[in-house]
């Protein structure tokens, strides 16, 4: 790369080199979303196949005054705090819920991209003019080290919707709430939204919708090499494939090398070789039973405090606190 490139450039590059020469291949779904990816992630979320959005939202609406009511009892005063925001249409309904029953509150979103707090605070501000809202933006844990609020009464509500944590590896998505764990105090919470176990079925055409919306947000992240780090992948040489594992509640998602080819990726200096069908690992999205959340909640040092499930139990957001006896 040249002397010139960003940090996040460098690293986009070396994650690439080091996925593209293991065996098997495979790409970071975490890189999905430049601009074209947010895009098409938006458009996935409509989808009439993928039910996780529609499912938090209808349980944020329907049961907004139960969640309200968990984040704030026994609390003198309430800091909520969303790791990743997007575009928190989410949100805003248990904001409204807070700002009506007149809950001293503040809401802080926090996202690694500056552009996506900043539209998100203005979209906030017009919505809600009471609002307190404290947007910062940076890596989830340092922020977090900064908000530490020693003995204080108020308790901190960390928010991680969505079902994001199911693109986390299983260890990794341990290590995340542990380190979440670190940072919080006795009477803070944590909310996280778990997609659940259900018909592989409804599973797979999730992850492989008809209208190839969710292909082509696969295929974007090969044209991102090619643009920001000179690759020449021919996306018409390459296929979507979804599975889902139920034996690990596991949906992955894959590109196939549709015939033998070598791409050169000018950025990296270097040529990878393809075998035809050979496939590149791009994303997990990992399902839950409701024993594998508690198993999740204990290594990690927390308790679950109370649970919210959809009428179809498809979805659940989970409320934890940190456990008594954990020794951190
Ligand atoms: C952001 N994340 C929770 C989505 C998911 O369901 O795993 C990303 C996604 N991938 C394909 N469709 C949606």
């Amino acid at each position: 790369m040249e002397a010139s490139t960003s940090p996040e450039l460098t690293t986009f590059a070396e994650d690439v080199l080091r996925g593209l020469s293991s065996t098997p291949k495979q790409l970071s779904s975490k890189y999905f979303y430049d601009d074209e990816g947010s895009r098409l992630f938006q458009e996935i979320m409509k989808l009439p196949e993928y039910y996780l959005t529609r499912a938090e939202f209808k349980l944020f609406s329907e049961q907004k005054d139960a969640i309200c009511s968990a984040f704030t009892e026994d609390a003198e005063g309430l800091d909520v705090i969303e790791l990743g925001a997007g575009d928190g249409t989410k949100t805003a309904i248990l904001i409204e819920h807070l700002l009506a029953e007149g809950v001293d509150f503040t809401y802080s979103p926090i996202d690694i991209s500056q552009e996506a707090n900043e539209i998100l605070s203005a979209r906030f501000r017009e919505k809600f003019p009471a609002l307190k809202i404290a947007p910062h933006t940076g890596d989830y844990f340092k922020v977090l080290g900064s908000l530490k609020n020693g003995s204080s009464k108020r308790r901190k509500v960390l928010m991680f919707l969505g079902s994001n944590i199911g693109n986390f590896l299983q260890q990794k998505a341990l290590d995340f709430f542990r380190q979440l764990r670190a940072v919080m105090n006795r009477e803070d919470r944590l909310f996280i939204g778990f997609d659940m176990q259900k018909d592989p079925r409804v599973i797979v055409a999730a992850y492989d919708d008809a209208q190839g919306v969710t292909a082509a947000f696969n295929l974007n992240l090969l044209e991102r090499i090619n643009r920001e780090l000179g690759g020449d992948f021919d996306l018409s040489k390459f296929s979507h494939y979804a599975q889902y594992r139920p034996l690990e509640c596991a949906a992955r998602s894959f590109l196939i090398s549709r015939e033998k080819q070598t791409v050169h990726i000018a950025g990296l200096n270097r040529s990878f070789d393809f075998e035809q069908w050979e496939a590149i690992f791009m994303e997990i999205s990992q399902k839950y039973t409701r024993s594998m959340i508690e198993e999740l909640a204990a290594d990690s040092g927390f308790e679950i405090e109370t649970e919210f499930f959809d009428e179809e139990n498809f979805y659940t957001n989970s409320l934890w606190q940190p456990s008594q006896n954990h020794l951190r």
